[in-house]
């Protein structure tokens, strides 16, 4: 019997808690905000939905995916993203026959079976966002925009924005000849994994973090050289309306990403922080032919994830202020007399209707052990009820770390009683 968790995987407590509940509600209020709308998609997923979406020969779904049979033998897979999710339950749902683009953001488990170090895990979570049914270089802007406001606004300041275009379907293809014939010559220096994607995912070599390939395609042909004048007009709008927002950004020619749905804009939020190549906290781009592709109206479409374990396990490691993380304060109650407690239990509802978290002695012990047992269970401030406090309406509130203590009129004094809780 095993009774530790799966590798790859990782029990979240104790500050972890603070920090993912901290980026969830940063996150929700910033997606409200710019009027993105919540879905839920199933964890698991009919595997098609991957296969088709994200690309057969990229790495997700070559390698990566928790596929089984259920025991109907129909083949299902946890799902390793949530973009083919939601552009499943877009046409499911017929959400395009509300206005366009459906502005839609999801937090969710996700599953990759990848190989786990720092920041790589098999089950992690995301949040993110779909903008579908835009051509609109305005909504590749709005998504950019987000995801560094996002950052921003958790309290990063060393980061990195990354946008690239990776040209459309037609424009690509040329691209990928010309680059496939410049490779061909060469393909022997590439690591084992590259001469695999070579001819299958040729762009995903722009992405390997092996140094023989990365000095290998510096003087490879660049996408840029090849994107159509179209692609290049939506791109330079992009660029346009970003500096013009003042959000700064890099162009970054080797950028390319994991899946195959991607079309033209493409963009990576990285940490200047951390030399590794699990550096990405986020990204996205647009994915113009994907809602078509899954038998749905040719809809154009723009999204990002974030990863929160490696946003968090970053926002740790540099300090990133928790204080702004305002948690209520713990004050717990010790009754030394159950004679008073419905004074008690007056005081109590006092306390749980202004959102802090209470909790009182069952038992009645002294008074030293008590402070005691608060302490070592994390509270904040003690309040003692004794025989004196019921008698004057007052309560005694004691600060457990600094034992600093005030004794006030329970009825007359609640401000001042609040006060002493939040600042002293
Ligand atoms: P992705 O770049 O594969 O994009 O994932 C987004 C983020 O999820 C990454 O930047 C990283 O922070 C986190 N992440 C990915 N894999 C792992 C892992 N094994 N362990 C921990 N964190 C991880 C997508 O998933 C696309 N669906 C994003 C998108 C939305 N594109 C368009 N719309």
């Amino acid at each position: 019997m095993n009774f530790n968790s799966p590798r790859g995987t990782a029990d979240v407590l104790g500050p972890d808690i603070l920090y993912r509940d901290y980026i969830i509600d940063t996150a929700k209020k910033l997606f409200q905000l710019y009027s993105y709308k919540e879905i839920i998609t199933p964890i698991f997923e009919h595997t098609e939905v991957f296969t088709r979406g994200i690309g057969q020969y990229s790495d997700i779904v070559s390698k990566e995916m928790y596929t089984f049979q259920d025991k109907k033998g129909r083949s299902i897979t946890l799902r390793p993203e949530g973009t083919a999710p939601v552009v499943r339950a877009f046409i499911e749902n017929k959400l395009y026959a509300q206005n366009l683009p459906a502005k839609l953001f999801y937090i969710g488990h996700m599953f990759r079976y990848e190989r786990p170090q720092k920041g790589r895990m098999r089950e992690f979570s995301q949040l993110g966002i779909e903008a579908i049914g835009s051509n609109d270089a305005v909504t590749d802007v709005e998504a950019i925009w987000l995801l560094n406001q996002l950052f921003l606004d958790l309290g990063f300041k060393n980061l990195r924005l990354l946008v690239n275009s990776i040209g459309c379907l037609e424009c690509r293809k040329e691209f990928l000849k010309i680059l496939e014939d410049y490779l061909e010559k060469i393909k022997n220096g590439l690591c084992s994994d590259c001469n695999e994607r070579f001819g299958k995912n040729t762009l995903r070599i722009y992405d390997c973090k092996v140094e023989g390939c990365k000095e290998i395609l510096k003087d490879a042909p660049k996408i840029e050289e090849y994107v159509c004048q179209t692609c290049k007009v939506h791109f330079a709008r992009v660029t346009g309306i970003l500096d013009r927002l003042d959000i700064k950004y890099e162009i970054a020619q080797s950028l390319v990403r994991g899946f195959d749905y991607y079309t033209r804009t493409i963009f990576e939020i990285i940490s200047k922080d951390i030399d590794s190549a699990q550096n990405a906290l986020g990204g996205g781009g647009r994915y113009d032919n994907l809602v078509k592709q899954f038998g749905g109206p040719d809809l154009p479409s723009v999204g990002f994830a974030i990863g929160i374990e490696r946003t968090y396990m970053l926002m740790k490691e540099l300090n990133i202020d928790i204080k702004c993380i305002k948690s209520p304060k713990k004050i717990y109650f010790i009754r030394l007399d159950d004679k008073h407690d419905a004074y008690l239990f007056h005081i109590l509802k006092f306390f749980r209707n202004k959102n802090y978290i209470c909790d009182f002695n069952i038992n009645i012990k002294n008074m030293s052990t008590e402070i005691k047992k608060a302490k070592s269970s994390g509270f904040d401030f003690a309040v003692i009820i004794g025989d004196q406090e019921a008698e004057d309406n007052t309560i005694t509130i004691k600060n457990i770390e600094t034992f600093h203590q005030d004794v006030f009129r329970f009825a007359e004094e609640a401000d001042k009683i609040i006060e002493f809780v939040e600042y002293k």
